[in-house]
């Protein structure tokens, strides 16, 4: 099934693409147009999805249950009570999506690997074929197609064997499954795939999982939350650590063994919100603090071997140290850097001013962040709590990557909008999604002005290919470039939005087609 245009939107998205002015937007990097010529011609033009968000099929063939198959079945936990057990059935349906993605023109696809579906019960089982299987036929359609595989290894999803022989990443244990885990990946697809990231967002497992308790594992304790257990101002840098070793092992494995011979490069990935100081003058340092809080708390130790100096003074013995063995791992343990970027806020100081109990801490830098200054917005906000629409953040997160670790190439892994609830929620409503199209035409142009500023950034994938099982938003939070019917059909149908993009990547002329046999 390729993309077939109702007349309707072949006139509004001509309206877009005729007319960058026409949102009548005051911002200033709204007002810019952006082409594809403006990034280089082997750019990577991609979308991403992650396993458990989209495959379902979650017993089939021989699949292990994981930690997010048991807590999407604890009632309450989920919007709706909606589970991943059926999602997207990409596991079924992954031929479809790539015809999607073939018909939008993308030469990348960024998609994560079900620990459960290669190794059912971790390192404590067999490898399960089924899932050796699935993924191999993944790969193999993909290539036939142009589209270039970009693998997760781990993106929230880990065998729930692994929690209750060991707490999981609270162990160190856990580095030796991760580590057995990679290896199996790299045997059995590192043929074919050339670019590897090991870890999905280590830091938004440990604050959502262990700070705020809202994603499994689910631990936390006052003031940031009442959770049956935890420790939220401990808990996260122990989760951190054993992931940076995790990585920093399964790195070491693969330039050792695997390498040279399959010719791929390997990276983790992060989220980086980006700050501005609430007040000019007093605020700076509190940006500064905040972004080494975040970014520093993963980069660095993989850049440079250790963690950020701002970190230490203020955590002190809290935050774990590096032997010397671990250091010689986890250092330069990077071919490239791979982030996701949504969104941008502000940062206030809370060393000279008052912040409230749960921020005013250690753990969060002595930083409260807010998206208001004088009453006022940073941007649009979107579907998320806690997300608002600042293009901006995009050239400026660049730059602050390449000072702080010059030299080395940039991905933007995951960048996308979803709509609120407010919006509407009629299917035609959804589809006619100009709000997602704005949102990338000005962060794709924020991102050339970065390019063009020095910045080396060698890919941009699109979170999401389709509307998703949106973690504990469920089915509500939609991301995706196609609208997929959950209740009944699980029907993908473009939105307005997957015009633009295959517009804009050059089937232009292939839609027009398309519509004069309508
Ligand atoms: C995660 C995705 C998630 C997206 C939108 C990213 O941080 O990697 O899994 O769906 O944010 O919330």
């Amino acid at each position: 099934m390729g993309i077939k245009m109702h007349p309707f939107f072949f006139c509004f998205l001509l309206l877009l693409l005729v007319s960058p002015h026409s949102y009548g937007e005051s911002e200033e990097d709204e007002f810019e147009e952006i082409k594809r010529s403006d990034f280089p011609k082997h750019f990577f033009f991609g979308a991403s999805t992650s396993s458990y968000q989209i495959e379902g099929g979650y017993l089939e063939d021989g699949k292990g249950i994981s930690n997010w198959d048991v807590f999407s079945h604890i009632p309450g936990k989920i919007t709706n009570n909606d589970t991943g057990d059926v999602a997207d059935d990409h596991y079924h349906r992954f031929l479809e999506d790539i015809e999607l993605m073939h018909s939008m023109g993308l030469n990348a696809y960024r998609f994560s690997i079900s620990w459960t579906r290669i190794l059912p019960r971790g390192r404590f089982g067999k490898v399960n074929k089924g899932g050796i299987n699935f993924y191999n036929k993944i790969i193999d359609n993909l290539l036939l197609k142009g589209i270039e595989p970009f693998v997760t290894i781990y993106h929230f999803d880990y065998p729930m064997e692994l929690e209750r022989r060991y707490e999981s990443w609270m162990s160190s244990q856990m580095q030796d499954d991760f580590v057995e885990f990679a290896k199996v990946c790299f045997e059995e697809f590192g043929d074919r795939v050339k670019y590897w990231m090991t870890i999905n967002e280590p830091e938004m497992v440990a604050i959502l999982g262990y700070r705020m308790g809202s994603f499994p594992p689910a631990h936390c304790s006052p003031p940031f939350g009442k959770c049956s257990m935890g420790n939220s101002d401990r808990e996260p840098l122990i989760v951190v650590h054993n992931q940076l070793l995790a990585h920093a092992k399964a790195v070491s494995l693969y330039r050792t063994h695997f390498q040279v011979k399959q010719g791929g490069s390997i990276g983790i990935t992060i989220s980086i919100q980006m700050y501005e100081p609430l007040d000019q003058q007093s605020d700076t340092q509190a940006v500064d603090r905040i972004l080494a809080f975040y970014v520093g708390w993963i980069y660095d130790p993989i850049v440079y071997g250790d963690y950020p100096k701002e970190m230490r003074e203020i955590l002190g013995s809290e935050l774990p140290s590096f032997s010397d063995e671990d250091k010689r791992y986890i250092k330069g343990s990077l071919d490239f850097i791979s982030i996701n970027h949504y969104t941008t806020k502000y940062a206030k100081d809370c060393f000279h001013s008052s912040c409230p109990d749960e921020v005013n801490r250690p753990i969060n830098a002595f930083v409260e962040t807010t998206p208001y200054r004088n009453g006022i917005l940073i941007g649009d906000p979107m579907g998320i709590p806690g997300l608002y629409v600042v293009p901006r953040g995009m050239e400026k997160v660049i730059n602050y990557i390449k000072q702080r670790y010059p030299n080395h190439s940039i991905f933007v892994t995951e960048n996308g909008y979803s709509m609120r609830p407010s919006d509407g929620n009629k299917v035609e409503t959804i589809l006619n999604d100009w709000k997602r199209i704005k949102f990338h035409k000005s962060y794709l142009a924020a991102l050339a002005r970065a390019m063009r500023n020095g910045g080396d950034v060698r890919g941009y994938f699109i979170w999401s290919l389709m509307d998703n099982f949106e973690w504990i938003r469920g089915y509500d939070t939609r991301f995706g470039l196609f609208y997929v019917d959950h209740l009944k059909t699980l029907e993908r149908r473009p939105k307005l939005s997957a015009h633009w993009f295959a517009s804009f990547l050059g089937g232009y002329s292939q839609q027009l087609t398309q519509l004069s046999s309508i």
